[in-house]
């Protein structure tokens, strides 16, 4: 169930990558303003995530499912990975401007959020590691 030393390389680096650069976007964009380098930064992160995550889908998900550990948090983040992928092909295609705009607010609010949804999957790791220790 424990991601290998090199899944964890590349699942943490090229998640705090996605972070920065979409929540830096986030704050500094403005009309007038053009940092298009960090999106495309983001973008080729994002391409580099989304490898890392099917590799965890025959690996760690069928693991912790068969183990049937973290099941709510680990489904949630299945969620939140696909509606992330859902919304950022949506911000590249949608030439409509209210749904581009709805994209826009869905996928930021899903990004920005997710730490504290990888911070709740850890939680329970850590708890149980807690208890399972001789003598506390
Ligand atoms: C239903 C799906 C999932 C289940 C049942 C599940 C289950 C688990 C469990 C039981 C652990 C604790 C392992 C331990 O005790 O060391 C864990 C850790 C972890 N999971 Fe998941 N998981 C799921 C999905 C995911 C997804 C989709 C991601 C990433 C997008 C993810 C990323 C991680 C990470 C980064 C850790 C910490 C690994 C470590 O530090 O060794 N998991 N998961
Ligand atoms: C699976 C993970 C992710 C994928 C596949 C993904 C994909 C994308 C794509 C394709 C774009 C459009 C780039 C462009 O318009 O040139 C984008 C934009 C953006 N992403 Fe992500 N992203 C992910 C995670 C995140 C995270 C973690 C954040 C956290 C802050 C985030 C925040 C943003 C923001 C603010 C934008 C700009 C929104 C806009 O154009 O209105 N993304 N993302």
């Amino acid at each position: 169930m424990k991601l290998t030393p090199g899944q964890k390389i590349w699942f943490y680096n090229t998640g705090w990558i996605l972070w920065i650069s979409g929540g830096a976007w986030w704050i500094f964009h403005r009309p007038g303003l053009s940092i298009p380098w960090l999106l495309a930064i983001h973008g080729a992160a994002a391409m580099i995530f989304l490898v890392v995550f099917g590799v965890l889908i025959p690996t760690h998900i069928k693991k912790g499912r068969a183990a049937g550990k973290n099941l709510a948090s680990g489904h949630t983040l299945i969620a939140v990975t696909v509606g992330l992928a859902v919304t950022g092909y949506g911000l590249y295609y949608s030439g409509n401007e209210t749904l581009r705009a709805w994209t826009s607010a869905a996928h930021s609010i899903l990004g920005l959020g997710s730490p504290l949804l990888i911070a709740w999957h850890l939680f329970f790791r850590r708890k149980r590691r807690r208890f399972r220790r001789p003598g506390l």
